[in-house]
């Protein structure tokens, strides 16, 4: 191990507890407990790269305590659905409380919010297969993937019910915290609905927001303006805990606040992660096939599935997301809960609903192998145009800032409208990699690793300076950290020593 590595194993260190022999790793300070993006992820390509044991340990943490498996859960036909905080204790310092969700009902064990996040889950499956066998641990890797299987396949049979209940082939997020929280691509929908509906309905939040957040204090207590500049305002924790009330007055049915919520966006990054762990279900059913030649009837079944799931969302994405005055996808919003039913797909883009918001987001469908020939090389040029989304400097690589730096909107360090993340980067890099773009990749993680150059493990940095913000010692950066630095060996001598 390196100083590097051994700065990264501190991080997963300080952040890992352990439940009932199952290891978890906390989100970060802002974020105390486990969260369902950063659980996989860490798991999926972090751990799997130096312990696939210890990774696949952390899933089976995921699949007990993250997925819904109650009564209730099951009476809703939403089993398996992936929550995206687990509440390992109660009273840590955060924002809001499992009391503010209310979501008991869907889980057994332990409480979890009641919304999802990106569903990684399949793609890490794969991954840490993929890792075990490479080292030497067969036997392993195939009693992992006979135990996992049936949850991993019911958390996507769930997604596509409840998220794209018409099979038009793109998938909803129903709160912006699906995808990513403040992003300005989610501003239309979430500051259209009237403000009545928070002030007169739920009228505590606009008065206790201020106090009850924790995001922008010390431990102290005290309000830091520095986490204020780079956190989401009050307003935008307003509108959220607004589309919590509202999900829990539907009572969590994913159905009905598909119709009736107040947010539902079609979401191409939500979708395009999904497109992949929809092809790496299908790789995992065929291997599964395999394995068992005497019972493979099902399996090739299900990988037949979940290859035409790809295509499905394949030309979803490409027929309905795309636009070509950009050169990108953007996500299209079928809220409209006044006539308690969501918009078809094609309405809502005949009465202009398309968001056009140029984000990152865009570029996730480069993950799931979406985008082809000309679309690829439109997505490529704008990864690289200096004025929109190339923020190069130093020699130190390419950032890929969260919005595209021409918006008027954009602010190089709040959260989501402007900063270049780690795992952003890392997953654009990897979907051009596939691409055979082999030097745009590398420049891509290479940037991912400067604030690891300089000490720290930063949830993401500024893309006009490199410097690092938001959470330190944040481990789900350090797991794609880690991935490069075993997988991309030669940036090693690009890093200042
Ligand atoms: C937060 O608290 O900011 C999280 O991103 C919610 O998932």
């Amino acid at each position: 191990m390196d100083r590097f590595e051994t700065l990264l194993e501190s991080v997963f260190v300080k952040r890992s507890e352990t439940l009932n022999g199952l290891e978890y790793i906390k989100a970060g300070d802002t974020y105390p407990y486990p969260w369902l993006n950063d659980s996989v992820c860490i798991a999926g390509w972090g751990m799997s790269c130096t312990d696939p044991l210890r990774a696949m340990n952390q899933i089976r943490f995921v699949l007990r305590y993250a997925l819904w498996n109650s009564e209730e859960a099951q009476r809703l036909n939403q089993e398996g659905f992936p929550g995206h905080i687990v509440f390992t204790k109660p009273g840590a310092r955060y924002f809001p409380s499992e009391s503010i969700w209310q979501a008991d009902a869907m889980s057994r064990e332990l409480p979890t919010s009641g919304i999802t996040q990106f569903p990684f889950l399949a793609s890490a499956v794969l991954s840490i297969w993929q890792e075990a066998v490479a080292a030497g641990l067969s036997e392993q890797a195939a009693a992992f993937l006979d135990e996992v299987y049936p949850s991993v396949k019911k958390s996507c049979e769930v997604l596509v019910r409840v998220r794209d209940p018409h099979d038009e082939g793109i998938l909803s997020i129903f709160c912006p915290w699906e995808d990513m929280d403040n992003s300005p691509r989610h501003d239309s929908v979430l500051y259209g609905f009237d403000r009545k509906l928070s002030t007169d309905r739920y009228p505590w939040i606009v008065e206790q927001v201020p106090t009850r957040r924790q995001d922008i204090r010390d431990p102290d207590g005290a309000v830091n303006p520095h986490k204020v500049l780079q956190r989401p305002t009050h307003e935008f924790y307003v509108r959220v805990w607004t589309l919590i009330e509202r999900m829990k007055e539907l009572g969590y049915d994913q159905r009905a606040i598909y119709d009736e919520g107040y947010f539902n966006i079609k979401n191409v990054s939500f979708t395009a992660v999904f497109a992949r762990s929809s092809r790496d279900l299908a790789e995992l059913a065929r291997l599964q096939a395999q394995r068992h030649p005497s019972q493979a009837a099902p399996y090739l079944a299900d990988s037949a599935t979940w290859d035409a799931r790809f295509e499905k969302i394949r030309q979803g994405l490409n027929h309905f997301a795309w636009d070509s005055k950009h050169g990108m996808y953007h996500d299209i919003n079928v809220t409209d809960p006044e006539h308690r039913r969501a918009l078809p797909l094609s309405q809502a883009l005949a009465q202009g609903n398309r968001i056009g918001r140029n984000t990152v987001g865009s570029f996730f469908t480069l993950w799931a192998g979406v985008p082809q020939g000309e679309k690829l090389e439109r997505l490529a040029a704008n990864l690289e145009n200096p004025l929109t989304f190339g923020a190069r400097f130093d020699g130190r690589g390419l950032f890929v800032p969260s919005l595209s730096m021409d918006d008027p909107d954009f602010d190089p360090e709040n959260y989501w409208r402007g900063p270049a993340w780690v795992v952003t980067n890392w997953l654009l890099a990897c979907g051009l990699l596939e691409a055979g773009k082999t030097d745009l990749a590398d420049e891509l993680f290479l940037a991912c690793l400067v604030s690891l150059a300089d000490g720290q493990v930063a949830e993401h940095v500024n893309p006009c300076t490199g410097l690092p913000g938001g959470n330190m010692d944040f481990p789900w950066s350090g797991a794609h950290m880690l991935w490069i630095l075993r997988k991309r060996p030669h940036l090693r001598s690009r890093l200042p020593l």
